[in-house]
Order: C-alpha cells, then sequence, then structure tokens
C-alpha cells in the first residue's frame, strides 16, 4: 500500500485511520518516500496548540526548489513545467520545460544574490499572472529569501501596508499588467506605495506592456538586462525544516492584515501530497488551476504543489471574459486541459452566459473538476457537472485557507462518493472537530458547529508575521487545544462536511476574503462620514457582496448622495482595492447598538438580506427605533 497515493475507498480509509493512528509515521513515510532531502530529520513533530507552536521534521536539511525542480531534470528535463496562456489569445501560450525552469529560476535567483537578496530577507513580489511571476518565487525559495506576494489588484496602500509589515528590501514588479481590454500601470501604483516604503532599497521591474513607466535612478531597475548577464546555474541554499518558505497576506475581521507565515519541509510534504490525492495527477496531465499566484490557492496547486509533483501546470494571464465568454473552454480546448480548478464564483458568472461559449468547445479531455474559495451552491454545483463535465468528471469541492496552507477536506475523486455542496471528508492527517458555543465539542453526526482541527497538520501556518500574540488570539484561544478556522460546518449521517460560512466579521466575496473593520477604517476617513457598518448579503454571482450603513456628519447632509456614494467606493478603492468596493450604501441616522455599545450586526444583516420577518430581540438596543428607520429606507 502506497502511502502517498490513494486510488480506493477501503485505501482512503485505512490511510486515514493509520494518519490518526500514528501521524508521525504516517507522515515521515510520505516525508521519506517522495522528497530530495539533504539531511533527514531528528523529529517528525513538536507541538503546543497552547502556546501555538507547530514544527515538523525538525532537524531536516533541504530545499524545495530542487524538490519542484531540479530532481525532475532527469526523467522530465523536457517536459512542460509551466505552460503560460498570455491574456491576448492571438499572442502564443509559451511552455517553459523543466530544464529551462531551471535555467530561469536559477538565473533570476542569481540576480537576487547581485542585489545583496539572501537568505531569511523579504522580498516582495507584485506582478501579473507572468512566467516572472513563478520564477521570482521560486527564485526567491532557491536562496532562503522569503517571499511575500501581493496580488496584483491591490492598491498602493494595501501594497504599501504589506511590504512594511513584513520589512520587505525588494520588490519585484512589471511596467504594467492586461487585464482583458483593460491595461493597468502597475509601476505607478508602485511608485505611489512606495513613498511610504523606505526600506525598498530595490525595485526589480520586468517588461510586459512597453508603457512609458518612471524608472527612479538607483532604486529601479529592468529585470531582462540582468537576467542576460546572469549565471544559468545557482547552487540551493541548504534551508532548515522550518525556515520560513513565504508570508502572504489573508484579512482578519479585525486590524491590519494578518501575514501568514509558512515554513519549508512540511508546507511542501502536505502541498504536494494532497495536489497528488485530490487531483489523481497523472504523468501526461494537463493541470490548470485559474486562481492567481497572489493568492494562497496559486503557491500551494499552481506552483508547489504541481511542481513538486513533475506536473505541466497551466498559467493564465487574463479573464474568463476576454475576447468573450468562451475563453476558458477555449483554453481547455487547446491545450487538453485534464484538471479544471477554479471558484464557484466564477462558474455562476459563466453559467449566466449563453450555452454556446460551451458546446461549441471539445471538452473531452476533462478528467475531474475542482471548486475552492467559498461554498458553491447546488445551482452552480449542477451546472459545472453538467455542462463542463458532462457528467463524467468528479468534482472536488476543496475547503481549506490561507492559514491550512493545504487542502484539508475534499474528496478524492473516483475513490470519494461526492454529494454536490458537500466537501465530504478529511484528508489524512486531518482532525476535523465540531464545536457548540460553549466551547464543548460535538460527537455524532447529524450535527452543525464551529469548525477546528484537534491535531497539527504539516502546513499549518507557524505564525503571524511579527505578531505572535495574534496568532495564538485568532487560531488557538477560542477553543482550547484546537485550531479554530472561524467557519461553520455540519456532519451528515455518513460523517461527511458540509462548510457552511464564516461565523465571523469576515465576508466572502467572489471568492476573496474581506474583513468588515479595516473596510469601515477606510470609510471613516472619508470626511463627510461619523460611521459606518459594513455587512454582507447573498449575491448572485459573487456569492456575497457587501452593503454598508453609513452615518454621516453634519457636513455631509447636504451633499448629493450618489455623489457620496462613488466618494467612498473611491475611498475604498484607494484603500485596499476594487474588491473590497459596496454594492449597496444606505445613509442612516443610527446604528442598532447594544447597550455596551457593539453594532447588531445580525440585524444589519437580515435587512441587507430583505430578510426581516424575523429580527429576534430588539429589546436589548440602546436605540430600538433605529431599527424601523433603517427598516424603511432599506435599498
Ligand atoms: C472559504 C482559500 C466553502 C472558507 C483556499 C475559508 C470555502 C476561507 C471553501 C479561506 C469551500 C474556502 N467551501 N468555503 N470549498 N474553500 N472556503 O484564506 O470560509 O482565501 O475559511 O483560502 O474561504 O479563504 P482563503
Amino acid at each position: 500500500m502506497s502511502n502517498y497515493h490513494i486510488k480506493h475507498l477501503e485505501e482512503y480509509f485505512s490511510v486515514y485511520r493509520k494518519s490518526v493512528r500514528d501521524p508521525e509515521l504516517f507522515w515521515s513515510e510520505v516525508a521519506e518516500e517522495h522528497f530530495m532531502w539533504r539531511k533527514k530529520w531528528d523529529q517528525v513533530l513538536d507541538w503546543d496548540f497552547d502556546k501555538a507552536e507547530i514544527s515538523w521534521f525538525k532537524g531536516a536539511q533541504l530545499n524545495i526548489t530542487e524538490n519542484c525542480i531540479d530532481r525532475h531534470l532527469y526523467t522530465r528535463g523536457n517536459k512542460t513545467a509551466i505552460l503560460f496562456e498570455p491574456n491576448d489569445p492571438k499572442e502564443p501560450a509559451i511552455h517553459i520545460t523543466y530544464r529551462q525552469l531551471h535555467e530561469r529560476v536559477s538565473k533570476f535567483a542569481n540576480v537576487l544574490k547581485d542585489q545583496g537578496i539572501g537568505k531569511g530577507d523579504r522580498v516582495c513580489i507584485y506582478l501579473p499572472m507572468i512566467p516572472e511571476l513563478a520564477v521570482a518565487v521560486l527564485a526567491c525559495a532557491r536562496i532562503g529569501a522569503i517571499h511575500s506576494v501581493v496580488f496584483a489588484g491591490f492598491s498602493a496602500t494595501a501594497l504599501s501596508t504589506r511590504i512594511n509589515d513584513c520589512g520587505a528590501k525588494m520588490l519585484i514588479t512589471s511596467d504594467g499588467s492586461f487585464r482583458g481590454a483593460k491595461s493597468i500601470d502597475l509601476k505607478g501604483i508602485v511608485d505611489e506605495a512606495l513613498e511610504d516604503c523606505p526600506g525598498v532599497a530595490a525595485v526589480l521591474v520586468a517588461k510586459r506592456t512597453h508603457a512609458e513607466i518612471h524608472m527612479e535612478a538607483g532604486r529601479d531597475h529592468w529585470l531582462q538586462p540582468l537576467l542576460d548577464d546572469a549565471y544559468g546555474d545557482c547552487v540551493p541554499e541548504v534551508m532548515d525544516s522550518e525556515d520560513p518558505l513565504f508570508i502572504l497576506y489573508t484579512s482578519g475581521s479585525t486590524g491590519k492584515p494578518k501575514g501568514m507565515m509558512h515554513t519549508t519541509a512540511g508546507y511542501m510534504v502536505y502541498s504536494a501530497y494532497t495536489f497528488k490525492n485530490v487531483f489523481q495527477q497523472k504523468e501526461n496531465d494537463v493541470y490548470w488551476c485559474t486562481a492567481d499566484i497572489g493568492w494562497i490557492t496559486g503557491h500551494s496547486y499552481i506552483v508547489y504543489g504541481p511542481l513538486a509533483n513533475g506536473a505541466t501546470t497551466v498559467m493564465f494571464e487574463g479573464v474568463p471574459s476576454y475576447p468573450d465568454y468562451s475563453r476558458f473552454w477555449d483554453i481547455i480546448d487547446k491545450h487538453k486541459i485534464t484538471q479544471l480548478y477554479t471558484a464557484p464564483t466564477a462558474i455562476r458568472a459563466l453559467a449566466k452566459e449563453n450555452l454556446d461559449f460551451v458546446t461549441s468547445h471539445d471538452l473531452s479531455s476533462l478528467r475531474i473538476l475542482g471548486t475552492v474559495g467559498e461554498p458553491i451552491n447546488e445551482e452552480a454545483w449542477h451546472w459545472y457537472n453538467d455542462h463542463i463535465g458532462k457528467k463524467k468528471c468528479p468534482i472536488v469541492d476543496t475547503w481549506w485557507q490561507t492559514e491550512t496552507g493545504g487542502i484539508l477536506i475534499s474528496p478524492i475523486p473516483f475513490v470519494t462518493p461526492t454529494i454536490p455542496t458537500y466537501a465530504t471528508l478529511p484528508m489524512p492527517g486531518i482532525q476535523p472537530a465540531l464545536m457548540d458555543e460553549n466551547g464543548e465539542e460535538i460527537k455524532g453526526n447529524q450535527v452543525d458547529g464551529r469548525l477546528c482541527i484537534k491535531f497539527p497538520w504539516p502546513s499549518i501556518a507557524r505564525t503571524i508575521w511579527g505578531d505572535h500574540q495574534r496568532y495564538k488570539d485568532t487560531y488557538f484561544s477560542a477553543f482550547k487545544g484546537m485550531y479554530f478556522t472561524g467557519d461553520g460546518a455540519l456532519r451528515d449521517e455518513v460523517g461527511y462536511y458540509r462548510i457552511t460560512g464564516r461565523v465571523d466579521d469576515v465576508i466572502i466575496v467572489s471568492g476573496h476574503n474581506l474583513g468588515t473593520a479595516p473596510i469601515e477604517d477606510s470609510i471613516n476617513e472619508h470626511p463627510a462620514v461619523a460611521e459606518s457598518a459594513i455587512v454582507g448579503f447573498p449575491h448572485d454571482i459573487k456569492g456575497n457582496a457587501l452593503y454598508g450603513y453609513v452615518i454621516l456628519k453634519e457636513t455631509g447632509e447636504g451633499r448629493d448622495r450618489d455623489n457620496l456614494r462613488k466618494e467612498i467606493n473611491q475611498v475604498i478603492t484607494e484603500h485596499i482595492g476594487p474588491i473590497a468596493k459596496l454594492d449597496k450604501i444606505q445613509f442612516v441616522s443610527g446604528l442598532p447598538k447594544t447597550r455596551s455599545g457593539k453594532i447588531m450586526r445580525r440585524i444589519l444583516r437580515k435587512i441587507a438580506s430583505k430578510d426581516t420577518s424575523n429580527l429576534g430581540d430588539t429589546s436589548t438596543l440602546l436605540n430600538p427605533e433605529v431599527v424601523a428607520e433603517i427598516m424603511k429606507e432599506a435599498l
């Protein structure tokens, strides 16, 4: 029996049982069987959830890029590692073989070294989905620098906050980016961000749009000439298993974004293991994950997981709607994609379009479909199953988080029978628990509660960069001895899990996590705004959209409301990015508050969702009269 690749349901159950009975034996066998180590570990696992301290494979040494690139050179040197599909379909796709990737990563790594970057330095990467992005990530890992990729849709303020939080010395970016018919002045955003980032000594600029841009003398360098001069081999830095690999920011319900820190060995083992099983990867597959590398899905399942398995992974620069709504189906047909991994929001948007976009393409190469990022509704699941998978491709509804590093609950295709909207069963090594509001574990089936994980798995984030206390408070304090996910879930009669959504003030809009507090903080900076409260409401494409209740200052009272709405969204765009814009803004004279001054979001959520038949008990409110007014004027 192989621990590494599960092929039957009985095998899943026996592997799962083993992984719970003896996690250390289980993970050490997986690690031993399939990876290249410079030195083996002294201890498989050391952990203390009360202190939020976890380490895996202590004492081991390795370099993740040796595992993702070098070891494939003998057997797969000429196989495509990365298949780049550009924004414009008239531009040719680019196949980067493992041998070419080795050379490109080595050159880039040598450029980083020449610029004075070394082990432990933080490098921020703000790039569109072009090959340089994956190469930059791997080049950092090659020399032991810690990468922090910032999604290139974030604003200058969001970028500078992240750069300063992790103390990045260098930024890697491009002149601009293409998104459908638009081109975006990325370097302009960078220049604005860097006005607030004195720690960034150097900026490497890739050429993509060939737009005229400002190059700051002494700070900005064109990337290509440096690469041209660099040596095509770079000895990998030998890393300890717990050396940081990357920092990736995710929104919390309060405060500034959390820099989740992942380390080397455990992350590698778990992302590779789950990729192999959840996508049942075979040698000649062409696997496509449509996420951006700016998110964890791109880190684990475009870059590290697939490459560690010697897979061919597609990177798509564009958007599903350009040149028209057939783009996804065109790409599948063109490259004979075998596994498609995308988000429910994309499925819902595409399902709304004419079916001819789909039926005019040959999708018969597809074997497995995946979804991630938010709960998938039944309608979208069936559309995906019927029209894309033609009822032949199992759908893997994968539940996980930036913090978990890899997929924790998911069907294994052709192994686990699927049910629409269910993430089904935990991966080997994952021990979920449902908790009630008193902190007790709810045993048995047909129950629902707050989803926790009882035992560490190799790719759990190790800390929040620079703020271990916050890490402990956020994830390990709500339920003693457990990692708390922030999600609610139910367990059905056979033990399948269905994720029901966030139970905190994080709202998932089009698959992006948005904390309400940071958006409220930015709105409150508008000079006419006194106070605000944001809640989510159901949206048929985005899953959730944002509804803002805003109290104006006296100075704002006489202003044109539509202009104010535009200005408020502009402030949000500047502080966070367009993904956090509000769909609806209602001006109110007050917000329902408890006697202790807390906003009763439950009531605001119900009004925003037009679900006002039962508002619950409002008698404890400080200002119950405001509820009627808000309801009357609700949008
Ligand atoms: C939600 C994305 C339901 C969940 C990998 C989680 C999901 C948050 C699913 C993490 C799913 C992710 N079904 N909900 N299959 N996958 N979520 O950090 O609320 O961007 O906590 O990681 O997305 O989002 P993040």
